[in-house]
């Protein structure tokens, strides 16, 4: 029977408990819940809260229960090294449950947090599945980040254990995990009890000391381990993401709500069934990553491809059909960006037409705004429809989106449609009043979030009240701006604090400034993300020096990018730093970089009446024309 999207999204607004209640018949529980929402002590909601269940079991045991054991569970394709492989939920159980063995004589026990920090590889999905299997928390960090974002991850989570690779594989270059993990494990403050090391055909490391050991000899006298009882709220996963200061903030996922609201999306959102093959080329290291790689599509039962290659360079622009292709994909998910690159190497889709794409159904965007030329372009490429989607490391699933499985709705190009059922998405104006259709405000959800949002940070109830749920009492503010129109299509227009968006990956300005402020010659600086055509941002600092320095301006600024590179990694993609005289600052001294990106981007702008000294502008103006930032 075909379903109307209003009224089921009503019905999820009016009855939030009863509509998640039946949802949550779909899943496996040792102990079904019979409470299904506290609402005791807000904003920490529990959903499920006495119901006990397994991540592990859901996304591989279940199947294999219902007969379905020798269904494709996982595809990996590596077009960087030339390998590939596929996995039946059989074979999956096999390698997770002899691993999770492992983890257990390596001493991980429930609730212990275990740190993988590893490339795109199917030993990453089997230790996360693993962990969920024995009820450790896993928290996998991506591997562009460098020593010190992983070390923080260490301290805050503090860690047992650290699962990493030999070497990750980056075209023209290979990613050495050693001096990035040695690195880390000098700086972190606490210390890990264990490194297991995946050791890549061809590019094996040397383990020298007692605390490491290699994934093969780990598994030596490792017994299958089956899936423990874990309630509801206990965490999965802790997933690190960029907060307003360099301290990252850890995205705790719990057990229950996160299985019962990932497996309804499969269908709902992206009208995926069991026996489709679904795609998302991300990595395991964004949320993106661990909610579709890894869990949807494997509590739903379906097929998931595992890609370790680029949407170009990885040989080429057609890189993505030959998937497709090869694997009958039904869906794809990824962000904008990697769309952008595909149009700008080969506008004219030649490697296009050398693929049959006849599985092809749909096409799903996030991460970023689809930009309405990249939508059009890949939507006459492709003649399916094309679906921008919004959503957070916080949500772990969509906010927004065209519910293709419940009812397909129109394309209103640079909207991310509507909201998901579950959330009751509001905007609130500066005025603290709520916004009418079009008005521009802050875009807030009403609590209680639906299940799978996170019910607070690591270690931070405290920090979660304040940042999140305090501005506006009664709503979650998502720290993104835009309006909702008359036919409640949401448009997300921009961030309202410093977080900017780099090829899809979420980077905090902040962290990047406190960078460069330990480069013994800044006096000051700040960093903004200033827009890019690939990269939708991308980050640029200016520099101001410490009097009485005499180096030189070009060592300068190639020393900060380096700093920046080494602190926080090549996802930074850091590349420019220029030394100027001065920053324009308001009277009260607070720097005004709204107003030097809107100039580094062409932007009509006002000299802000609080300005100090308006003169300083038309410097920066000029730095930016030296820098070939701004054509003059
Ligand atoms: N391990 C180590 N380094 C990594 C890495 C990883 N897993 N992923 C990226 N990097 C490095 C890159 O090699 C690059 O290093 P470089 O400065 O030495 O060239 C740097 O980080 C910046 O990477 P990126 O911003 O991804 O740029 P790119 O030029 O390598 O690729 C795209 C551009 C568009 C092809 C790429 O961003 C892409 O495929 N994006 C797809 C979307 C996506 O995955 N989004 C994530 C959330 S959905
Ligand atoms: P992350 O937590 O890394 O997934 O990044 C979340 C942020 O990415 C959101 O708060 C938005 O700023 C941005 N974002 C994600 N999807 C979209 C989208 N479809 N349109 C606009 N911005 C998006």
């Amino acid at each position: 029977m075909k379903k109307n999207f209003n009224a089921v999204y009503e019905d999820s607004i009016k009855n939030p408990e009863e509509f998640w209640k039946n949802v949550s018949e779909d899943i496996f529980w040792f102990k079904k819940p019979t409470k299904i929402l506290n609402k005791s002590n807000p904003p920490f909601y529990k959903w499920f809260e006495d119901g006990t269940t397994n991540t592990c079991y859901n996304a591989i045991d279940l199947h294999i229960d219902r007969g379905r054991g020798d269904k494709l569970a996982l595809i990996y394709d590596s077009p960087i090294t030339g390998n590939k492989a596929k996995f039946t939920y059989k074979q999956l159980k096999d390698k997770v449950s002899k691993f999770a063995g492992a983890l257990v004589n390596q001493g991980v026990k429930k609730g212990d947090r275990v740190i993988i920090y590893m490339p795109m590889i199917p030993e990453s999905v089997v230790a996360m599945l693993a962990c969920a299997r024995i009820g450790a928390i896993h928290s996998v960090v991506f591997g562009g980040f460098a020593s010190n974002e992983l070390a923080s991850r260490i301290d805050d989570s503090k860690a047992k254990l650290l699962i990493t690779a030999s070497c990750g594989f980056e075209p023209g270059r290979t990613v050495e995990y050693r001096p990035l993990v040695d690195g880390a494990l000098k700086l972190a403050k606490h210390k890990v009890e264990k490194v297991i090391f995946y050791q890549r055909k061809n590019s094996e490391v040397k383990l020298n000391s007692p605390l490491e050991i290699s994934w093969e000899d780990s598994l030596s006298h490792a017994k299958d381990i089956d899936c423990v009882e874990m309630g509801a709220n206990e965490y999965a996963y802790i997933l690190y993401t960029s907060g307003t200061t360099g301290v990252p903030k850890g995205i705790v996922r719990d057990i229950g709500g996160h299985i019962v609201a990932l497996k309804w999306t499969m269908k709902n959102i992206y009208n995926v069934d069991e026996n489709d093959i679904w795609w998302s080329a991300s990595d395991i290291g964004w949320i993106v990553g661990h909610s579709y790689i890894v869990y949807a599509p494997l509590f739903k039962g379906c097929t998931t491809i595992l890609f370790e290659g680029k949407p170009v360079g990885t040989p080429d622009a057609g890189a993505f059909w030959k998937i497709i292709s090869d694997y009958k994909v039904k869906s794809l998910f990824t962000a904008p960006t990697a769309f952008r690159a595909i149009k700008k190497e080969d506008p004219e889709g030649k490697f296009f037409s050398k693929y049959d794409l006849s599985s092809f159904e749909s096409l799903f965007l996030a991460g970023e705004r689809a930009d309405p030329d990249t939508i059009k372009w890949a939507e006459n490429l492709l003649n399916v429809p094309v679906i921008d989607h919004w959503w957070q490391t916080e949500t772990s699933w969509a906010i927004s989106s065209n519910c293709t499985g419940i009812e397909m709705m129109e394309t209103k190009y640079g909207s991310a449609c509507k909201a998901v059922p579950g959330y009751d998405v509001k905007i609130i104006k500066p005025d603290q009043t709520l916004a009418n259709a079009n008005e521009m405000g802050d875009i807030v959800v009403k609590l209680p979030l639906p299940p799978g949002t996170f019910p607070t940070l690591w270690n931070a109830d405290q920090r979660y009240k304040e940042n999140y749920m305090s501005n506006y009492e009664g709503y979650y503010q998502t720290y993104d701006a835009g309006h909702i129109d008359e036919d409640g299509y949401i448009w997300i227009m921009s961030r309202t604090d410093d977080i900017i968006n780099v090829a899809g990956h979420r980077l905090s300005t902040g962290a990047i400034e406190e960078v460069l402020s330990e480069h013994q010659s800044v006096a000051e600086c700040a960093v903004l993300g200033i827009a890019d055509k690939l990269k939708g941002q991308l980050p640029i600092g200016l520099v101001v020096l410490k009097s009485g320095v005499d180096k030189n301006n070009e060592t300068i600024s190639k020393e900060c990018i380096q700093m920046v590179r080494d602190k926080i990694g090549p996802v930074a993609a850091f590349k420019v730093a220029i030394v100027i005289k001065r920053l324009p600052k308001t009277r009260s001294g607070k720097i005004l970089r709204g107003t030097i990106r809107k100039i580094a981007d062409k932007v009509d702008y006002k000299i802000p009446p609080t300005i100090d000294d308006p003169a300083i502008l038309n410097e920066i103006k000029e730095d930016l024309i030296k820098n070939n930032i701004l054509k003059d």
